[in-house]
């Protein structure tokens, strides 16, 4: 099956030129000008468009099992969604239940989402309790039968997936050993419980005690001590949603002292903010109840799209994990009990693209580095992933930037009952989309087959991610003084951290 991509503007992450892309069993098989059509291959018009790499959004939770609720996209419905809106691939989080086994939670997901999936995927895994069997378990699964290459660590959700400082700092101990990126959820958890005993109390039950329980500050702190901690503990560290500028400044701050971490804000965090928890009506603020929450300074999400602009922030993601209303409706006397996430997976693209390029704050190939090649970079699928080049997948999305959208949950296609962009208007959308080198979204019509997608094993010791951190061990050796006879010498011993 061929498809010959005409008359567009080839957009990559450094550079973008008017070339055509033929497309042969998948994979891209010629980038330049005027090229033929083969016999019996479909040619597609992009005249006007840009022809970029699908979207990769790295963080998602499809079906997730999470307070008492399971996420309602499920991988079916969510990468359908991604599809419709220009993303090509997820890397989805297995999250392993307190009692389970990375390897048990690994086969459990992988069950789950093979036979639904409808565009690639990848898996990164929670740590959620730590021990010997942990440990053992997570170099397994980073061998190549698994394909697992970062873990996260939940620093918030007290009780429930939250570790302790040692059991991160040992978590990270060993992802350096074994070539894994560590991830984490930044937010001082225990400070969160208590805060929310207090202000539920005192009467505070609804959705705007959500966000008074988690001031920003308890983000930023948590940011800091975990960049801190990754930097002791020598391994290279991605923080997911970062949602308010004191966490992306500790971010910043430590970057500039040479440590290697990346920045992750979301397209909730980008394309709205934290107004909605006081409104009147309880299940709209209800709605956007998330963590970290929105901020609720309205100048957060230009100040994020700036710092992705700038490069002190590397990519963005969705963290889509929805809940429908009754879901969310849990929680009415007890603002802790409503299911915390919100969609993105699939206006993410959009909404960047509004927010960022119309907003002339990045140009189409800083676009395609936050949405695209910088995550395929990160989780060592590049350049199989997030670029347009002879060789790499044919995940394509044909860009409309002229035209504009409203995006709402009655065209949406997300299981869920809401939008929390509903009624935004956007000018740059997915017009067509192709996956595996099949045309899976046209016309504004999904062709889409559950199961048609594939796991990507991702490999540790990525480069992009790890080459300096033998280096950075040896500097970080322990040095010992030896006293004898009077004489001191100082050595340099040769041995791990
Ligand atoms: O509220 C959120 N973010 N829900 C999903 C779980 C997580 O923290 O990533
Ligand atoms: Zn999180
Ligand atoms: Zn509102
Ligand atoms: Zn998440």
């Amino acid at each position: 099956m061929s498809i010959l991509i005409k008359n567009g503007t080839v957009v990559n992450e450094d550079g973008m030129h008017k070339e055509d892309v033929l497309i042969n069993d998948g994979i891209i098989v010629a980038v330049g000008k005027n090229l033929d059509a083969p016999e019996n291959c479909r040619v597609v018009d992009a005249a006007d468009k840009l022809v970029m790499p699908g979207g990769i959004d790295p963080h998602t939770h499809m079906q997730l099992p999470f307070m008492g609720e399971v996420a309602v996209d499920d991988f079916y419905s969510g990468t359908r969604a991604a599809l419709a809106g220009g993303t090509t691939m997820i890397i989805d989080f297995v999250i392993p239940a307190k009692d389970s086994t990375p390897i048990e939670a690994y086969k459990t997901w992988r069950g789950w989402a093979d036979p639904k999936v409808c565009c690639d995927y990848a898996l990164s895994m929670a740590i959620t309790t730590w021990n010997d069997k942990i440990r053992d378990e997570m170099t397994e699964v980073t061998k190549p039968e698994y394909g697992i290459n970062s873990f996260k660590f939940f620093l918030a959700y007290s009780g429930m997936f939250m570790v302790r400082d040692e059991e991160f700092y040992q978590g990270m101990i060993h992802c350096s050993k074994i070539g894994a990126l560590a991830r984490v959820h930044a937010e001082n958890g225990s400070v969160i419980a208590e805060k929310a005993k207090a202000l539920l109390a005192q009467g505070v039950t609804g959705p705007e005690g959500h966000t008074q329980s988690r001031p920003e500050e308890l983000e930023a702190e948590a940011t800091n001590r975990a960049c801190v901690m990754a930097s002791q503990a020598n391994c290279p560290l991605y923080v997911v949603h970062v949602m308010s500028k004191g966490a992306a400044r500790a971010i910043s701050y430590h970057r500039s002292k040479g440590a290697i971490i990346f920045g992750e804000p979301i397209a909730a965090g980008l394309g709205t903010d934290g107004h909605h928890y006081y409104d009147k009506d309880w299940l709209h603020a209800a709605r956007y109840v998330m963590s970290p929450p929105l901020s609720r300074d309205k100048s957060t999400p230009e100040a994020l799209m700036d710092l992705l602009a700038a490069g002190e922030l590397h990519l963005t993601a969705t963290d889509n994990c929805t809940f429908n209303c009754h879901q969310k409706e849990l929680g009415r006397s007890d603002f802790t009990k409503i299911p915390n996430g919100v969609n993105g997976v699939e206006d993410r693209m959009a909404v960047v693209w509004h927010k960022g390029v119309n907003a002339g704050k990045i140009d189409p190939m800083r676009f395609v580095q936050i949405t695209s090649s910088t995550a395929a970079k990160i989780f060592n699928l590049y350049p199989r992933k997030g670029r347009i080049a002879v060789g790499s997948d044919a995940d394509i999305v044909i860009w409309n930037p002229n035209d504009t959208k409203i995006i709402s949950k009655s065209t949406h296609h997300h299981a869920c009952d809401f939008n929390i962009f509903e009624g935004m208007e956007v000018r740059g959308f997915a017009e067509t989309t192709i996956s595996r080198g099949k045309v899976v979204w046209e016309n504004n019509e999904l062709h889409v087959e559950a199961g048609a997608g594939k796991f990507i094993p991702a490999e540790p010791f990525c480069p992009y991610v790890f080459s300096s951190v033998p280096h950075r061990a040896k500097m970080m050796a322990p040095r010992m003084v030896v006293r004898e006879h009077e004489r001191v010498a100082e050595i340099t011993m040769n041995q791990e951290i």
